[in-house]
């Protein structure tokens, strides 16, 4: 059947494993919430054994956010407090995805969001007006535009607040009085105008430490949320996992029928991993280019990649494709980012060529399309 949407939300890809686990859930439970705390870590960090549903078939529950298991935990505990959950970091280390992950299993949907630019505004904070029937009808319950803000208070779900420092910090205080006192006020709708937080309600924000610091935040703000700080991933297997999931699940969703390669996935992990950290397996030292290595960007390199050999009908993936997607992701930022990754493949993939052969002989063949 083909897939409704590009991107599906995570409630909706994962609805089987929800389900499976809502069935089984025995967990200790805070109120308005669709499954406990431990059947959210479970749903985020995997289950060694399938679930059995309800109707008797087996689910998997696969691991989803790698790296770090703790940090996951403390933001399913933060989530049941009072105060909100701030997600930090570099680009590409999955804060988003792990907000979506936690919305969706905790309130059952990941969508009510509010998306941080420097245009945001009050009003898309709080609440706005129909004009047509503010007009005609004066300030009515009707006539009001809940925000995602307003909706999480007032169903007692996650509100996500993506990339909140990108939002003007006087804006970004309009938050201030809602995370303290749970209560949001609407002159306008005079006695019905107090709307109290039903349980459940709480707020996930994201920000990313290379666009704008989260130093632009008040630290009257700041004391409402308990900050997390998402660090990429360090280990070169996990990496090289995460890049087979990720490209796996896009190929089914897009019926694209090349199995992933795990010789690729892994020379892409660890070419990822060493122009990250500076340093080869072997101790060479490595310039590290100014551009985000991520394992986001690691992930659409090898898509992209694949997606040519699929639909230009190659019999394999092109180490030649790989290369070209690979500098065009890496050198977005500045020039110098290329003689770093020329020199990357003078040093390290030359010797790793003649060491182990296979992909990494074919990838550094390719290094001529490094311009
Ligand atoms: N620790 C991780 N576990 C699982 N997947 C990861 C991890 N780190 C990165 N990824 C991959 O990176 C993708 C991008 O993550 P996401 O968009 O959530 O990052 P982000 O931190 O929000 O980035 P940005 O700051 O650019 O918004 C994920 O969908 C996933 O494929
Ligand atoms: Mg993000």
């Amino acid at each position: 059947m083909a897939q409704q949407w590009i991107k599906s939300p995570m409630e909706v890809r994962y609805r089987e494993e929800l389900q499976a686990l809502a069935d089984q859930d025995t967990g200790r439970k805070p109120e308005n919430w669709v499954l406990s705390p431990k059947a959210v870590r479970t749903f985020i960090l995997g289950a060694a054994r399938p679930l059995k549903t309800k109707d008797g078939h087996e689910v998997t529950i696969r691991k989803k956010f790698f790296g770090n298991d703790a940090l996951v935990e403390r933001c399913i505990i933060t989530l049941a407090g009072s105060r909100g959950l701030m997600l930090v970091g570099e680009p590409g280390t999955a804060k988003t995805m792990l907000s979506e992950l936690l919305s969706a299993a905790i309130s059952g949907i990941s969508t009510n969001t509010v998306q941080g630019t420097a245009g945001t505004t009050e009003d898309m904070i709080k609440y706005s007006w129909n004009y047509a029937l503010l007009l005609a009808k004066g300030p009515t319950q009707e006539a009001l535009v809940p925000s995602p803000l307003y909706v999480g208070m007032s169903k007692g779900i996650i509100t996500r607040f993506e990339e909140i420092t990108r939002t003007p910090a006087e804006i970004q205080d309009s938050l201030i009085s809602v995370m303290s006192d749970k209560v949001l006020n609407v002159p306008e709708l005079e006695d019905e105008g107090l709307l109290f937080a039903r349980p459940g309600f709480n707020v996930i924000g994201t920000a990313n430490i290379r666009d704008k610091g989260v130093n632009e935040m008040s630290s009257a703000l700041k004391r409402r949320f308990n900050f997390e700080t998402v660090e990429p991933v360090r280990d070169v297997r996990l990496e090289k996992q995460i890049i087979l999931n990720e490209v796996a699940e896009s190929a089914a969703a897009d019926r694209i029928g090349m199995p992933v390669d795990t010789d690729v996935a892994e020379l892409l992990a660890t070419t990822y991993h060493e122009l990250r950290e500076g340093i080869s397996d072997i101790g060479v030292k490595v310039e590290r280019p100014s551009a985000v290595m991520s394992t986001a960007e690691a992930v659409s390199v090898y898509y992209q990649t694949l997606s040519n050999a699929w639909y230009y009908e190659y019999p394999d993936l092109s180490m030649e494709d790989l290369t070209q997607n690979l500098t065009n992701a890496v050198c977005k930022d500045s020039k110098d980012d290329l003689d770093k990754l020329k020199s990357y493949f003078n040093t390290v993939v030359k010797q790793r060529a003649e060491k182990v052969g296979g992909r990494w002989k074919e990838f550094y063949t390719a290094r001529k399309y490094l311009r």
